[in-house]
Parts: C-alpha cells; structure tokens; sequence
C-alpha cells in the first residue's frame, strides 16, 4: 500500500495537508495508527516506544517536533539538538512507517494557540513546580498532535513521570479516546537515562549523571528494606546528590502517582523523583516504589511494560483494531502493574 511503502523508508510528512492526505490512505486501508510524539534526536529510548507503537497498532508514526510553547525564555530551545537525517535512518531501521516533521508554522498556523491545556494540581510538584509553563505547552501541543493523527495508540515514557501521567489524565479527563501506553527509562549500562539531552554533558559531568539514578535507587533499596517515612527516603537521595561535585540538586520528591502529591509515608506504587543540573544542562529521573528495580539495560534496549490505558473503540472514524489478543495481552498489564500505583487500566 502506498501509505506505507516499506519499514525501512519511512514517509517524510512536512505539513498538515501530507499528514491528512496520508492518514487517509491509512486507515482506508483499515490499519490502526500508533502515535510517539518526540522532539527528535532519537535515541533507543524514542525507539522503544517506537516498538511498542508497532505491537499495538499496525502502522508506526513518529512525530518530530521541538515545541516552542514548553519552553520558558533562557531554556534551551535554540540549542535542541536536531538531525533529522539521521531520525529517519533510525526510525526507518526500526519499522516507523511515516515521521511528521512540521515546521512552527506548519504546527501553529496563525500563531501560537490561544488555549493552553493547565495541568492542574498534578503540576504543582516535580517539574511542573520548577518549569511553570512546560506542562501548559506539553499538553496542549499533544492534544493538538492527537488531533491532528486521531491515532488509536499513543506511546510515552516513564522517564518523564510527570508527562506521561499527566497526558493520560488528560485523556481521561477531556475523552480524548486514544489508548496511552506508558514505557519504562531505557539506560545507559551506567544506569543513566538516556536523553537527547545527555547529548550537552562535558565529559566529567557525563561521568556524574548516573548519581541520580543509584540515588533514586539506593532509596527504593531502602524502602524496600523497610523504611517508610518519605521524609528521611528523600533527605537520603539529597544527601547522595550534595556530595557529587559539580552537582546542583533542583528537586527530589517522593509523590503518588495519581495526583503527583508528596506523600509522608512511602508505600508501593508511589515514585520517587529527582531533577538536577550538571553545569547547564538538567537532567530527570524516577524510580517507582516496588520490590523489583527498573528493568536494568539488557544490551541495546529494556523490553518494559508499564501499565496500559483505556482501549477506546472509535476515534476520529476509524476503527479500533480487533482481531488479535494484544488488546487483552494490555488489560492483563494492567492488572498485573494494578499494585504499582501508576494510574491506569480503564478510565
Ligand atoms: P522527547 O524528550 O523527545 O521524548 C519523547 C518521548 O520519549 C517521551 O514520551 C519521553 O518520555 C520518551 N523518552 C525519552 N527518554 C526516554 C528513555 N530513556 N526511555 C524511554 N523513553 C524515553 O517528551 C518530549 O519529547 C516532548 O515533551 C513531547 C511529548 C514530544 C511533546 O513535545
């Protein structure tokens, strides 16, 4: 079909008129769309969703897209690392069938919307606290994307706890209908999360960035072990940090994973998170209160297996796919990851 010529060349989409004219061929061929919205600079974390996309729809779009609107003034939107060359080769070697690529102009014709999307009490902690306008521009421009794609299947990371919640929620909370699947950090061997952002470290600070992962770590072992009061997990992981040179601590919070509150009392399914500057560039993590560590990185990417969100039927016209178990395989995610905390199953 000519909407998806091979996996190994992916569709270059640039504007809103290719991206129709592309999903119509799509879903006139009946095949259900997976959505993985990225910033581009693909790395094996944007891959594994990518993965994921292909086991729950049968058709892979990428979007590559650095969003203005989620970036405050003196962040590093100028500087967003970009190659788009080298996103298509990636994406195409792993089964993407088309990248959107909009331009700012493309994606905001007419300017910069009007409306922005408010995370409520969930952005009051975390990031949502120290970057006051990132989650109105994360939510907004997503919400914008699934409008534009009407996939059946959207696929975020934990990495970013926060915004993987909150899109969710979103979902739930506006009937958006699409399906949000949730996937753990892919790391580094060192245990860093990979980030198209490590991309900025100086090489002594590269070498300090995994502290936050073992620091994240070391507190889950403890919570483990039986340590309960938040307060002295999270002095425990800012302790760690202080004494890694070079390291400035921007938060560390151990919060519920449905409305990112801080709790007192740790207990299975919270998630501890932390956020830090190496010189000038900033870094975030999370691990999840449960007694198995993330999956650790088994060679070029962690299978993961988060937790699966509503399977909605109709949306935007097409169909939901039918006719293989994955829809159940997901439910049964859920419900396996039901004690963990991170809100999902049916909404
Ligand atoms: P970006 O930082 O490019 O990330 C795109 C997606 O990849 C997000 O869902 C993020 O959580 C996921 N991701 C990043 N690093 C990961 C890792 N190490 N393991 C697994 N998944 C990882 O997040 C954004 O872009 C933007 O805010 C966006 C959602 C595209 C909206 O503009």
């Amino acid at each position: 079909m000519t909407a998806s010529p091979s996996p190994e060349v992916p569709v270059l989409l640039r504007t809103r008129r290719e991206l129709r004219a592309h999903l119509d061929q799509v879903r006139a061929a009946g095949r259900s769309i997976g959505l993985v919205p990225t910033m581009g600079y693909l790395h094996e974390g944007h891959l594994s969703l990518v993965d994921r996309a292909l086991e729950e729809a049968d058709h892979a779009l990428l979007s590559i897209f650095v969003n203005p609107l989620q970036f405050a003034p003196g962040e590093d939107l100028d500087r967003y690392p970009r190659d788009l060359e080298g996103d298509l080769r990636k994406a195409g070697a792993r089964g993407v069938h088309a990248v959107f690529a909009p331009s700012r102009e493309e994606m905001y014709p007419g300017g910069e919307p009007v409306l922005r999307i408010s995370p409520g009490p969930m952005g009051t902690h975390l990031c949502g606290r120290s970057r006051p306008t990132h989650f109105p521009g994360v939510l907004t421009v997503v919400c914008r994307l699934f409008g534009l794609v009407r996939p059946q299947v959207a696929v975020f990371g934990r990495k970013d706890l926060q915004q993987s919640l909150l899109v969710r929620r979103m979902v739930r909370d506006l009937e958006l209908g699409v399906a949000v699947e949730v996937v753990a950090p892919v790391r580094e061997s060192d245990g860093l999360a990979l980030s198209s952002r490590n991309a900025y470290l100086a090489p002594e600070d590269r070498a300090r960035a995994p502290e936050l992962q073992r620091a994240l770590e070391a507190a889950r072992q403890r919570w483990q072990a039986g340590e309960t009061d938040a307060r002295r997990l999270v002095e425990g992981v800012r302790a760690h940090l202080d004494g890694v040179e070079g390291l400035e601590v921007d938060y560390v919070e151990l919060v519920d994973t449905d409305l990112l509150q801080p709790v007192e009392e740790a207990r299975e399914g919270h998630a501890l998170a932390g956020a830090i500057h190496l010189g000038p560039t900033r870094l975030i993590d999370n691990v999840l209160l449960r007694p198995e560590p993330d999956p650790r990185p088994a060679g070029a990417h962690a299978r993961s297996d988060e937790v699966s969100e509503q399977r909605s039927g109709r949306v935007g016209g097409a169909e939901a796919r039918s006719g293989d178990d994955s829809g159940a395989r997901s439910v049964d995610v859920a419900r396996a990851h039901a004690g963990e905390g991170l809100p999902g199953g049916r909404g």
